[in-house]
């Protein structure tokens, strides 16, 4: 069980790692937590700062994804493990999303998780994160609002899992699933307030695109 606990907090410590924070460190202290939505994640970086600056943010929370549920849960272990390595696997996901939205070295002002839960179900739920990527280019296509195309693909990967895995519902992978879609709706209240006022910061399709 130590094992798991030591796993866990190392997934939950690298989760402290936010790109939003390195990547300002490296361009001279800039503080995503003050500007835009005031939100550390790779769409305020891209509001705010720019393409090169939102790829690195939105690359290095979807690889500490997957690091803590590729890499950690295959860290050997010393005594007999009580649970599956699936179970391992999910823990560590959950503890580095937890540790990204709420990190204790940055005064538990994290960012909401998206990139870096993207990089655990990349890892973990591939057929999954397809359908909820799916919803969420589609969405902000028609709309523009990249928080409602999250919320939409939270809301997609619970439908996934009452289609195509009804039976993992009450198990491993349903609670995993039901947890993350709770925490990732719950992170995005703000938006959803300013969704409703229509307030919300909204992408032109071209800045969406790119062009
Ligand atoms: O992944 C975060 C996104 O859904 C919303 O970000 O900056 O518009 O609050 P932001």
């Amino acid at each position: 069980m130590i094992d798991l606990i030591v796993k866990t907090l190392l997934a939950y410590l690298l989760g402290n790692l936010m790109g939003g924070q390195l990547m300002g460190c490296l361009r001279g202290g800039i503080d995503l937590r003050t500007v835009g939505s005031g939100n550390v994640g790779a769409t305020n970086a891209l509001r705010t700062q720019g393409k090169g600056f939102a790829l690195g943010v939105l690359a290095i929370d979807v690889l500490k994804g997957v690091i803590a549920a590729l890499l950690l849960p295959r860290l050997p272990s010393l005594g007999t493990l009580l649970v599956t390595a699936q179970e391992q696997a999910y823990a560590c996901g959950v503890a580095v999303v937890l540790g990204h939205c709420y990190p204790a070295f940055a005064g538990f002002r994290g960012g909401k998780g998206v990139a870096t839960l993207a990089g655990v179900f990349a890892t973990l739920l591939g057929a999954a994160l397809l359908w909820m990527l799916l919803a969420f280019v589609l969405v902000i296509l028609l709309s523009g609002y990249v928080s409602l195309a999250t919320l939409t693909a939270a809301a997609t990967a619970i439908a996934w899992l009452a289609i195509c895995e009804p039976q993992q519902l009450f198990a491993a992978t349903g609670l995993f699933v039901l947890a993350m879609a709770v925490l990732v709706t719950w992170k995005h209240r703000e938006n959803i307030v300013r969704l409703a006022r229509g307030e919300e910061h909204r992408f032109e399709k071209a800045r969406v695109l790119g062009r």
